[in-house]
């Protein structure tokens, strides 16, 4: 069997947060991006639209040989995996995997609070699915999720506004609506993958001791563990340290923006996936 790299999916941008972390955690894979930029922002899209968008993305990554593919996005793990995951994949007849991003993070979080009040800041995709509220539920019933949706961040970030004063104004909205919720909250999660770059000016309004969380890190971890307890699945994933990047938009744009999110400079291809 021919060894191929593990697809990273994102509906634009942000997916590459995570792609940093998991290769600072796995640097040894190949990895295959691909940004959905066409059609960004999945967030306030309907749950049907968003399961078709993740679903040819993902047969495009299959299609260029990735054995596994990470939904890295929160709007695209809530609404479309688990369909993807028991609708799709049997129907395929293929040993590919497809995994999220709540699922390991709401294993883990739970483990951070000592109030047991968590909140979640989120698209309104994200949110409206309650698949945060679902899932901690399964790890750590005695949890209390709050979520607050922030749609504007999202925008804010996409144009290049994350430091502006204008960032200000909706992340102290957001945060302090948050904040009114759950009175006892100690840990609130980055649950979107752009959110990291807000994170200097999300710490401003959150008080003392409330611990932030990013995603990036908990699902590198939780996708080392994964090759660990799945060596059929690591026996397949290519190891040459080789990362590429593909956009449904234009490679240019990808490449002019993509270093915000990922740290350093990037060349894309564009490529359809319809
Ligand atoms: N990447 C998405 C997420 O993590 C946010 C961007 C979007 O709305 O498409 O929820």
């Amino acid at each position: 069997m021919t060894q191929q790299p593990i697809g990273v999916f994102d509906s634009g941008y942000g997916g590459l947060t995570i792609l940093k972390e998991i290769i600072r955690v796995l640097p040894q894979y190949d990895y295959l991006y691909l940004g959905d930029n066409a059609r960004a922002p999945y967030g306030p899209r309907s749950f049907e639209t968003v399961y078709r968008y993740t679903l040819q993305c993902v047969q495009w990554l299959f299609a260029q040989g990735c054995p596994l593919v990470i939904l890295a996005c929160n709007t695209a793990s809530a609404k479309a995996l688990r369909t993807i995951q028991q609708r799709n994949l049997p129907l395929m007849n293929t040993q590919n995997r497809v995994l999220g991003v709540i699922r390991p993070t709401t294993e883990m979080m739970g483990n951070y609070t000592r109030t047991n009040e968590v909140g979640i800041l989120a698209t309104a995709g994200t949110v409206l699915s309650e698949s945060y509220l679902i899932e901690t539920k399964k790890f750590f019933p005695e949890v209390r999720v709050y979520q607050e949706a922030c749609p504007m961040w999202v925008p804010l970030v996409e144009n290049n506004e994350y430091n502006g004063a204008g960032a200000d104004y909706f992340v102290e909205q957001h945060v302090s609506r948050l904040l009114q919720k759950g009175a006892h909250i100690d840990t609130v999660l980055l649950a979107c993958t752009h959110y990291p770059l807000l994170e200097h000016k999300i710490r401003q309004y959150l008080p003392a001791g409330v611990r932030l969380l990013s995603q990036g890190e908990i699902v590198a971890d939780s996708l080392s563990d994964y090759l660990n307890r799945h060596p059929e699945m690591e026996s397949r994933c290519s190891r040459h340290q080789q990362v590429k990047f593909a956009t449904t938009d234009s490679a240019a744009d990808f490449d002019a923006h993509a270093a915000i999110f990922f740290g350093k400079s990037v060349h894309s291809l564009q490529v359809s996936v319809e």
